[in-house]
């Protein structure tokens, strides 16, 4: 039976979303000859008269869209619309497009508001994780982090020649939210020699004594990651607040550099690294898992198995039922293998 759905992309935008968008477009049309519509912008696509709405066609995908960064259908990760009761005009300009199922691809925090406005309003839903910050329960990779992981690594092998000519210590801050999975995963790659992250503490006195120690052997720098959401030492989170209000975090790279410096006497500079981490055209692994979850959404869509997200599970493609990951979220353990890697490297992950 021929199928009207709609898909859109919400939250932070990262690599592998066109490719997604592609995968989903591809499937649902050529094997089930469905229509597809590509909602603008998050769910804001449907708050406007006329709703921004556009039908995807195979051909759309001709051109170098699925190599490309960002999402072209737009995003939104400000505000949720429960908060301001908005809710109604979504579900009801859903139902004025008489979709039969939502395909959603979005975070832990966009997951959880598209989960509820479905389930509100009664709409058949499917969700595929996408996140730099890797954070989604029970999903090994979600679609954007490998190459978030793969700029912050690249950042940290241009950062080491520039840090030995200057003998510097180099800090680089990276994104992930309450996760360090870019981190800790970056770090190992780049040969940092301290990795700091939000789940384990650590103590500026231990990274001081790990500069002296690597000075000792004659090397004259040093690479330091940390998380955006590492606190200061006293517990207090360090953030930016913007102009229109919103606040995000950042600005924890320059108190780990202050605090190395007055302590080791080393000099040191800091690298926000930022949103290039989104940007950058997907990396083999990201455009393999997002094709593999844009055609398997769609064929839970075809199976009307709804209220799953589909997730990537021992080198696969399954799914799992969404109300079994609502409000938990993916961190690092002091027992996660990597952990234990970055300490048998002799790198300072914190105080285990
Ligand atoms: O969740 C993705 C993410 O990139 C986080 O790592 C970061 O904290 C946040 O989004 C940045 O948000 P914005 O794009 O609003 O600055």
């Amino acid at each position: 039976m021929s199928k009207k759905i709609g898909i859109l992309t919400s939250g932070g935008d990262c690599a592998g979303l066109n490719t997604v968008i592609r995968a989903v477009t591809l499937r649902a049309v050529n094997k089930y000859n469905w229509q597809v519509y590509g909602i603008k912008d998050g769910t804001l696509g449907l708050m406007t008269d006329p709703l921004n709405i556009i039908e995807l066609k195979p051909t759309d995908f001709d051109g170098n869209l699925m190599r490309m960064g960002g999402t072209f259908l737009g995003s939104n990760n400000k505000g949720n619309p429960f908060n301001s009761d908005i809710s109604d005009q979504i579900i009801d300009s859903f139902k004025k497009i008489k979709l039969d199922a939502l395909i959603g691809i979005g975070g832990d925090g966009s997951m959880k508001i598209l989960q509820a406005l479905t389930k509100k309003g009664r709409i058949n839903f499917v969700g595929i994780p996408k996140t730099i910050d890797n954070d989604v329960k029970e999903n090994e990779l979600s679609i954007g982090y490998d190459t978030a992981v793969d700029i912050a690594t690249n950042a940290l092998d241009m950062l080491q020649p520039t840090a030995a000519s200057h003998r510097r210590a180099m800090i680089l801050e990276v994104m992930g939210r309450d996760a360090g999975h870019i981190a800790l995963n970056a770090g190992i790659a780049g040969g940092a020699d301290v990795i700091l992250i939000p789940e384990i503490p650590y103590s500026l006195k231990s990274i001081s004594r790990h500069i002296e120690k690597i000075r000792s052997t004659g090397r004259n720098h040093a690479l330091v990651v940390v998380a955006e959401s590492v606190r200061k030492e006293d517990g207090s989170r360090v953030t930016v607040k913007f102009v229109d209000g919103e606040v995000r975090l950042g600005g924890i790279g320059a108190y780990i550099g202050d605090e190395i410096y007055k302590s080791t006497e080393a000099e040191t500079r800091v690298t926000v690294l930022g949103h290039v981490q989104r940007g950058a055209p997907p990396t083999h692994r990201d455009r393999l898992i997002a094709s593999a979850f844009g055609v398997y959404a769609v064929d839970l869509v075809a199976k009307e198995k709804f209220n799953r997200i589909v997730v990537w599970q021992n080198r696969g493609v399954t799914d799992i039922d969404l109300d079994s990951i609502a409000g938990k979220s993916k961190t690092i353990s002091k027992n996660d293998p990597l952990i234990k890697v970055a300490e048998g490297l002799g790198i300072y992950v914190g105080e285990l």
